[in-house]
């Protein structure tokens, strides 16, 4: 026992000897005290940037190894692995590595397929964290800067994801990297200069793939890593946004402290991440390219598909008519160039300006801290169903072939349906989810007022019959306090009756303010609630 306390207290002083010589070097022990305690406040749709962030992490180590055993060369070699039905078949170093990871280096199609996962779950995770982002308006003021670094690590992941998926050079991502050629021969002029840059040559040439390489390990994941860092200490220093609830402001955070709480539930989720990802990695098989067998420019596979986040470009892609225009002895394709190029470039414009049209619209200029309930910000939910269902459309598209195939339908009856679902269905999506947020404002405004139903009826001595209420709790309460948005309504200005650009402009601005504010009049909470912290039920 004696001892056992004399071990401890060494290793005790070992650690504080420890701590106060990194402490004289760094100055550490000043910035711990400072943020050690800080309130970080709790609600599971917080972990998912964790979740994006430990996806990362699993990419790194896992690409760590891959790139010890993969051979970034388009050398032709004869085949003469483990692998009986390639033997004697001549491909690229590239592939004849990636054979040889997968089916010949221990754990070596472990790692190729956590690592594929993990992938996929980096751009899901990405995905859904922009959207709990984009719904609960978290990107506004002042945190528009993250939503611009998100925005662009957004991009970087997809095009880091494509580039990682055309390394091996097998017959599926060669395809892949067939159709982002063409994609770049589509810019108008300069896209055969591009081409003829990026590839070395011809397609598919001998420097695309170790070109590739070095993109794909070094200088997407390093702009990453800095974007991460500095998305980060944006969050720490700004603090983290909160739901509103009782007793909290948008000056105060209430949560639990970084350590031991925040600290013991994030560590968890990264090994929750890297279980998931190992289970998937052993018994869901994923991407095994030595079934496609080699790139070769001639074939490509039936059922050919994309990894799921390039499937909206895919989508896009197949349901585009076949347009083109010569001029001048110079062909622009259309068909190409507006849903490979014009659609995405536009998709992440919008979506990296999205905070500051808002912002100009409702002429709100106020720094938030407590989160909006989706439904009292109407408009801006409606638009976000509105693009969830139009990239829902493009995705499904993208599998046209498959969903052909399987449901019986004609190919040509799918392409017409997602045509016309590309403009009815972010209609329809729009119309829905604005009159649903309305009658759920209309319905907490009566649960503020009435309290909730209890479904106890009252027999009054009159022979009335009465419905009993309960009133909601303090949390409710907080998250259900209506308070009108008037300071959001635009003023709008007395002007000459002429189409001057100052009456244009005002008008302009007017519409879209209606737009936003007239389907916030009932709003309960207005956006700002009454307090801060844990007010909304999980
Ligand atoms: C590599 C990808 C990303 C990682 C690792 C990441 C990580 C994180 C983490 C850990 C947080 C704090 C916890 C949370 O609110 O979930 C956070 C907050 C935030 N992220 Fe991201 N994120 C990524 C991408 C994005 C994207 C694509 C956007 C939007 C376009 C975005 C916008 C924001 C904003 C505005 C906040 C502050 C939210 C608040 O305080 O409520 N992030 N991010």
């Amino acid at each position: 026992m004696g001892r056992a306390v004399e071990d401890g207290e060494k290793r005790a002083g070992g650690l504080a000897a420890a701590g106060r010589a990194v402490d004289d070097r760094l100055g550490t022990a000043g910035f711990l005290k400072r943020n050690i305690g800080k309130a970080f406040p709790d609600h599971w749709t917080f972990l998912l940037g964790e979740m994006a962030l430990y996806s990362f992490v699993v990419l790194v180590a896992t690409g760590v190894f891959l790139a010890l055993f993969f051979k970034p060369s388009m050398g032709e070699v004869v085949y003469d692995g483990s692998y009986a039905p390639l033997l004697g078949i001549e491909m690229s170093q590239a592939f004849a590595s990636t054979v040889h990871l997968s089916l010949d280096v221990r754990g070596g199609l472990l790692f190729r397929q956590i690592h594929h996962w993990a992938a996929l779950l980096f751009i899901a995770s990405i995905c859904v964290h922009l959207l709990r982002v984009f719904f609960t308006g978290a990107f506004r003021r002042p945190r528009e800067v993250n939503w611009l670094i998100g925005v662009t690590m957004f991009v970087l992941a997809i095009a880091e994801g494509f580039a990682g998926y055309s390394l091996p050079d097998d017959l599926l991502s060669g395809t892949g990297l067939r159709i982002m050629q063409g994609i770049v021969l589509s810019i108008p002029v300069a896209g055969t200069y591009l081409s003829f840059f990026v590839f070395g040559g011809e397609f598919p040439g001998e420097d695309f793939i170790p070109r590739l390489f070095t993109v794909h390990i070094l200088l997407i994941p390093g702009l990453l890593l800095a974007l991460v860092t500095f998305h980060l200490a944006i969050v720490w220093h700004q603090k983290h946004t909160q739901w509103p609830g009782p007793g909290g402001s948008e000056r105060k955070v209430s949560g639990d402290p970084t350590y031991p709480v925040f600290l013991s539930k994030t560590v968890a989720l990264l090994f929750f991440t890297v279980a998931v990802l190992a289970g998937l990695g052993t018994f869901a098989q994923i991407n095994p390219v030595w079934f496609y067998g080699p790139y070769v420019p001639s074939q490509v596979s039936s059922y050919s598909q994309p990894d799921w986040y390039v499937g909206f470009l895919e989508g896009a892609l197949r349901i585009m008519p076949a347009w083109s225009t010569t001029a001048a002895g110079h062909t622009i394709a259309w068909n190409v160039l507006v849903p490979a190029v014009l659609l995405p470039g536009a998709f992440f414009t919008l979506l990296a300006l999205y905070p500051f049209f808002e912002r100009w619209a409702v002429a709100d200029w106020r720094v938030h801290n407590l989160l909006d309930r989706p439904r009292n910000a109407a408009t801006r939910t409606a638009i976000g169903a509105a693009v969830v269902a139009w990239y829902g459309n493009l995705w499904a598209a993208g599998g046209d072939d498959v969903i052909s195939t399987y449901f019986h339908i004609s190919i040509e009856w799918l392409v017409w349906f997602f045509r016309a679902g590309f403009f009815l269905f972010p209609l329809l999506a729009f119309t829905l989810t604005r009159r649903l947020c309305l009658s759920l404002q209309r319905r907490d405004l009566r649960t503020f007022e009435e309290g909730y139903e209890t479904r106890l009826v009252l027999g009054t001595a009159a022979g009335e019959y009465v419905p009993v209420h309960a009133p909601p709790s303090p949390d409710q309460m907080a998250a259900l306090e209506p308070r009108h948005p008037k300071e959001l309504e635009t003023h709008r200005p007395r002007l000459l009756p002429l189409p001057t650009p100052r009456k244009i402009r005002a008008r302009m601005k007017a519409r879209a303010n209606r737009f936003y504010v007239d389907y916030q009049n009932e709003v309960v909470g207005g956006g700002q609630g009454r307090g801060s912290g844990g007010g909304i039920p999980d």
